[in-house]
């Protein structure tokens, strides 16, 4: 039903117009364009947090369209500069590779790393980071080899690791290098039990796993969770490994938690939000929701609770 609504052009009129729907929407999402994500990611900085800014989208079905998400990018990171919010990564991007063109018929692989080049190139100008997120499952191999490749231009270049597949522990061995920047999440995509671990316990017991692994390792783990018990494990880690406030930062969704986000920061730590924006906002939420019952839950949860 829910997908059946992705693609409905009357049901996505009525919710996109529905201000009850846009004020909820407005939790989660910073706003329509550019300059409005600018002005939201300021007011979070000048709180202690740091930020990642997503130009919602994905799935592009074109090589034009993926080139201007690309244009998006740099246009945002111009922004960014601008108002002197990109110094030393305090507001960085994250990029769906299907975003900028993995998921096409011909040349997917390399629309998608020549337009994440240019825009990790725009982002060096600005003095930032780029982060590419993971998708599907199956676009694993080809995201982690496109970072792999840019890293040789751009070694700060960050990749996602899903605890919810069985494979994640052996690209964390792999990832843990140093300098490099690797977020851990559960992972927000459906996969078969072939790939994926199938329970909750199962998926948080290797999130711890590959949590310590990233923070023995020499690179720089970005632990993305609302997790409480998660949360006291990273702080557990940091001690045992000896890595200090700015050896790695803990990161959060734009609206969810937002009173641990601001405790952990207040409390010295480096804490990133991940912080949404663009017009495509409507199918972004109804997929995510579609494809896993435990996204609705989620986002639920969040709506009554802001601890
Ligand atoms: P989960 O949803 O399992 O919740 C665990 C516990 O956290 C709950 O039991 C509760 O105690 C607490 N909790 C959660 N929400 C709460 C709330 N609103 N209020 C109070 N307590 C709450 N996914 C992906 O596939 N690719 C990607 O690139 C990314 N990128 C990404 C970046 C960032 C910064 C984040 C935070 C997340 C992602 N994700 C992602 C999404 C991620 O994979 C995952 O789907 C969600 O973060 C939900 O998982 P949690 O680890 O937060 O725990």
């Amino acid at each position: 039903m829910l997908l059946a609504a992705s693609d409905s052009d009357r049901a996505r009129q009525l919710l996109v117009s529905a201000p009850l729907a846009r004020s909820v929407v407005a939790r989660y999402v910073a706003g329509d364009l550019a300059a409005e994500a600018v002005e939201v990611a300021g007011r979070l900085i000048s709180a202690g947090l740091l930020v990642t800014l997503d130009h919602l989208g994905e799935d592009t079905g074109d090589a034009r369209q993926a080139a201007a998400v690309g244009d998006e990018y740099v246009a945002l990171l111009k922004l960014l500069a601008a108002q002197e919010l990109t110094g030393g990564a305090r507001a960085e991007v994250s990029v769906k590779p299907t975003a900028v063109g993995l998921g096409l018929a011909e040349h997917g692989e390399q629309t998608a790393a020549e337009n994440i080049a240019r825009i990790c190139a725009a982002a060096r100008e600005a003095g930032t980071t780029v982060t590419v997120d993971m998708e599907d499952h199956t676009h694993v191999d080809a995201t982690l080899r496109i970072v792999r490749t840019l890293r040789g231009d751009y070694p700060d270049l960050g990749c996602v690791i899903q605890s919810q597949l069985r494979r994640s522990a052996d690209d964390c061995a792999d990832l843990a290098t140093p300098g490099s920047r690797v977020r851990l999440c559960k992972g927000a995509y459906n996969a078969p039990p072939d790939v994926a671990f199938a329970t909750r316990a199962e998926v948080d017991r290797s999130y711890a796993r590959c949590l310590r692994m990233l923070m023995r390792g020499s690179g720089y783990p970005m632990l993305a969770t609302h997790d409480p018990r998660l949360i006291e494990i990273a702080g557990a880690q940091a001690h045992l490994t000896g890595r200090g406030p700015g050896d790695f930062e803990y990161q959060m969704l734009y609206g969810i938690r937002p009173a641990e986000q601001q405790r952990l920061a207040d409390a010295g730590a480096q804490v990133r939000v991940y912080l949404p924006y663009g017009s495509d906002w409507y199918a972004y939420l109804v997929r995510r929701l579609a494809e896993r019952p435990a996204n609705l839950a989620f986002f639920a949860r969040s709506l009554v609770t802001r601890s």
